[in-house]
């Protein structure tokens, strides 16, 4: 994670989608004399970004809790009360698939223009079957009609719904449905990539999270969890020893999580936008993970609850002033190593001969200058296997450079 290899005065040569060559312009020419140019004008190029942690489908916007927050209530009250997650899910559960369509699009087109190009949506605002399967069904939409690289995660453990909440058997009978009614259709419908378990206190315990995420490999799923994120309770030990792609939040991760991570493969994601946001003095220690070995990835954690920002360059932001990470860091965490938190790590993340042309252009001339600006919209330009994905409507106002596209020929 320390070298970002940053080149000066190079050009991508793309061809079907993948990146061919990368030198300079001239050689490109000779090669590729028909090619169309996009002139980059001395912009900053980077892989796409790679937001591999979202929950980018909801209805209704949660700010009332916002102001309780402010007010000295922290999240799980705020959840015990009917708040919270179960707010999103008694608004899902009464809006239409092509309501909850309409709502995300335009939603996940604003996070594009900040420069990502690969996002990963989760369910988990339905925790019934016919809503469970109803969004990731628009996940699938959404896949389809944006040029966006997006990726399906299942998180129907996402809350115990209140009526499953008055008897440990009542309990336990969610998350039978879970497991024996739920998994087999996501799976026999093709609908999801990886399986996520929200484990934390008053959520699932470690035992049920183990069950849902053993079946859910075994049925063909990818894992990720929701780790440590308020609590330590050895979810990261937990998502080691499953050798899931990936354990996210880690903000109250013990040394033993941290040692079991390092060890393992599983990408140790951080989500510092949600730790501002909830007003929460501690983030991940990302440094002590990074120096222990993990591999560290960054995400917007987009959600109407915890996080409800589109910037992914903002994490950046926050990942060098709270989280004490290099710019090289940073810079890894949001493309290589998002890449990897999504099973992806040989396709996406890397501008290299081979990878698809998953290209974000950014509208100034020193790469630091991304999460300098914190907070601004700096992306003029991205493009998802060498298709424009935010196409150059937004110029940066700080330091303008659009690119400029001469035709074929
Ligand atoms: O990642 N922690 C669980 N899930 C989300 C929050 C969802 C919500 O509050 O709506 C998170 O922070
Ligand atoms: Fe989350």
């Amino acid at each position: 994670m320390r070298e970002p290899g940053i080149l000066k005065h190079t050009a991508v040569a793309v061809s079907d989608g993948r990146i061919a060559m990368i030198g300079a312009a001239s050689d490109l020419l000779n090669v590729y004399a028909d090619a169309e140019v996009v002139d980059c004008r001395g912009g900053v190029l980077t892989p796409g970004l790679v937001d591999s942690h979202s929950h980018a489908v909801f209805g209704k916007a949660r700010f009332e809790e916002h102001e309780l927050r402010a007010e000295g209530l922290d999240y799980m009250e705020i959840a015990k009360r009917g708040g919270g997650i179960h707010s999103s899910v008694r608004d899902f559960r009464e809006r239409s698939e092509d309501e909850l369509y309409d709502l995300a699009l335009p939603r996940i087109k604003e996070l594009a223009s900040y420069g990502t190009t690969t996002l990963e949506i989760k369910s988990g605002y339905g925790l019934s079957i016919d809503d469970e399967l109803k969004a990731l069904r628009v996940i699938g939409r959404l896949a389809d009609a944006l040029p966006l690289r997006i990726v399906a995660t299942w998180l129907g453990a996402h809350e115990i719904p209140h009526e499953y909440r008055i008897s440990e058997e009542r309990r336990r009978s969610f998350v039978d449905l879970l497991v024996e009614d739920l998994l087999p259709k996501v799976v026999e419908q093709g609908i999801a990539r990886f399986a996520d378990v929200f484990c934390e206190p008053g959520v699932f315990t470690l035992d049920e999270t183990r069950r849902i995420l053993d079946e859910s490999r075994k049925a063909g799923l990818g894992l990720k969890l929701h780790a440590d994120e308020l609590e330590a309770c050895g979810g990261a030990e937990l998502a080691a020893s499953l050798n899931a792609t990936s354990a996210d939040h880690l903000a109250a991760i013990s040394k033993h999580g941290i040692a079991a991570l390092a060890k393992s493969d599983t990408v140790a994601t951080l989500l510092p936008g949600t730790m501002l946001f909830l007003g929460r003095a501690k983030q991940a220690p990302a440094r002590e993970l990074i120096e222990a070995g993990a591999a560290v990835a960054l995400a917007t954690d987009f959600n109407p609850g915890t996080s409800p920002t589109v910037n992914f360059p903002l994490m950046l932001t926050l990942g060098m002033s709270q989280l004490h990470m290099s710019l090289a860091e940073v810079l890894a965490a949001a493309t290589v190593n998002g890449a990897a938190a999504l099973g992806l790590a040989g396709e996406t993340g890397q501008i290299a001969p081979g990878f698809a042309a998953d290209l974000a252009l950014f509208g100034i001339t020193d790469v630091r200058e991304l999460p300098y600006w914190y907070g601004a919209r700096l992306c003029v330009g991205s493009w998802r296997a060498g298709v424009p994905c935010h196409p150059y409507e937004t110029v940066s106002k700080l330091n303008p450079r659009p690119p400029e596209v001469v035709p074929a020929g």
